[in-house]
């Protein structure tokens, strides 16, 4: 397993570019199955979870390839609408495949996910949905297994507007006999960014950006070419990562009003931030005033940056809050923060950051994607050498993250070791 070195204290200069969004590219790769014919996306990031979403699309018997960022996906003799256990219990987006499966083979046989190490996430909401739509849902031996004679549109109720569950019956529903309309649906932009593919492939639905769609079935789609959004989380990362160490960095190649929540947060702490069209500089700022987040579901603030805030109040003037109400549970990144220096305390689920005046390196374990973001960045502003190990979960969310970090001026070294 690589690790990272790092040497922190170095302020950071430069340019960053923000690569295409993983949680669009993962729903986009799923949906191609609906399709017999090529399918091209460009912009796909090169991930461990985009080498491995490719992985199950070849299980499934279509045909994919991926270099400099642009995948092709024929799924015409797509032929197993299986998405087997060893894939599936290493990334929880594997379960996208179901909608597709369903819709276009009317069966699929789904391993129940897995994905990040934190909490139990479920998936009833999805199979709730799929069986208002006429699929007929077992479970045996850990598998999913939906058999239908053909969808038919129903009026679906989401009682959390989870991202997953939309776009899952999103790409179910497209091809089913009639309307279907999913209420409380998701609203964040990589969902906007899966209407939109599915809408260019022929689909019919109404209601983008909003948390009510209304899907038309149609009778088939046809292959297209399509760009992926850029990454408001990676994007987000880097702000931060930049607020937090200093220096005068520009990130080019984002959408600014993906990330409105989040810069928000960062002018309240007292960040410098100039907001132009596709991409935010921030500049060195005095100390931070300590500020208050508590995540929420789009527009509010991702839970996939709050790991990041946690390690940004560091050393923030004052003490404030971290609450994530997406999961309650999300804060595997707390002790390993701890042992760089912050002084971070967990009730439920609130951190409650008081700053300090300096970080200081040490070992420390990655846990999950996020949560490994949060640990480079305190590294980054740490005094002295950090070792952080198990890095394989930064490799599944940021494409290229020490080469670009290294082009500002950071101290950062990937260590080989064993391939897991
Ligand atoms: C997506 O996960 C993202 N992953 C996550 O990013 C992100 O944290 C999450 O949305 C929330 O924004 C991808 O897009 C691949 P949810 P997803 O279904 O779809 C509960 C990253 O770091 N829930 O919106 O799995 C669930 O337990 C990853 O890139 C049910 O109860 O998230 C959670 O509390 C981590 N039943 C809440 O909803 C269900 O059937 C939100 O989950 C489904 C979800």
């Amino acid at each position: 397993m690589d690790k990272f070195l790092i040497h922190g204290g170095n302020q950071l200069y430069g340019t960053i570019k923000v690569s295409g969004a993983k949680n669009a590219c993962l729903p986009l790769m799923a949906a191609s199955l609906l399709v017999k014919g090529k399918i091209v996306i460009r912009n796909v990031p090169n991930l461990r979870d985009t080498r491995t979403m490719k992985k199950l699309l070849e299980i499934i018997g279509a045909e994919v390839t991926f270099e400099n960022g642009v995948m092709e996906i024929d799924a015409t003799n797509a032929n197993n609408p299986e998405a087997p256990y060893e894939l599936v219990k290493t990334m929880r987006a594997s379960f996208y495949a179901l909608g597709p499966l369903t819709a276009r083979f009317g069966r699929a046989k789904i391993s129940l996910p897995g994905g990040c190490a934190w909490g139990p996430r479920p998936v009833d909401l999805h199979l709730k949905g799929i069986e208002k739509l006429g699929g007929k849902v077992t479970l045996d031996e850990g598998y999913i297994n939906i058999e239908t004679d053909g969808l038919k549109g129903a009026l679906l109720h989401l009682d959390i507007s989870s991202v997953g569950a939309t776009g899952n019956l999103l790409m179910a529903s497209v091809l089913a006999e009639g309307e279907t309309v999913i209420e409380n649906a998701a609203r964040e932009p990589e969902i906007v960014c899966l209407i939109d593919f599915l809408n260019q492939m022929g689909a019919d639905i109404k209601g983008r950006e909003t948390d009510v769609l209304r899907i038309n079935g149609v009778s088939e789609l046809r292959p297209i070419e399509f760009e992926v959004i850029p990454d408001r989380i990676e994007a987000g990362t880097y702000l931060i990562t930049a607020a937090a160490v200093g220096g005068d960095v520009l990130v080019e190649g984002l959408d600014p009003s993906h990330l409105k929540a989040v810069t928000d947060k960062m002018l309240e702490a007292g960040a410098n931030i100039e907001i132009n069209e596709n991409s935010i500089r921030v500049s060195s700022t005095d100390q931070l005033r300590a500020t208050d987040v508590t995540t929420n579901i789009y527009p509010g603030y991702p839970t996939d940056l709050q790991a990041q805030w946690i390690a940004l109040m560091a050393t923030a003037k004052g003490k404030c809050v971290v609450t994530d109400t997406v999961y309650e549970d999300r804060f595997t990144h707390v002790p390993e923060l701890v042992r760089l220096g912050i002084d971070v305390k967990l009730k439920g689920n609130a951190a409650t950051v008081t700053g300090v005046e300096k970080l200081k390196g040490a070992p420390v374990m990655s846990t999950d994607i996020r949560a490994s973001a949060s640990m480079v960045i305190a590294a980054l502003m740490a005094e002295g050498r950090t070792e952080l190990h198990r890095i394989y979960h930064l490799d599944r969310g940021y494409e290229d993250l020490e080469n670009k970090l290294r082009g500002i001026g950071a101290d950062i070294k990937r260590e080989k070791g064993p391939e897991i």
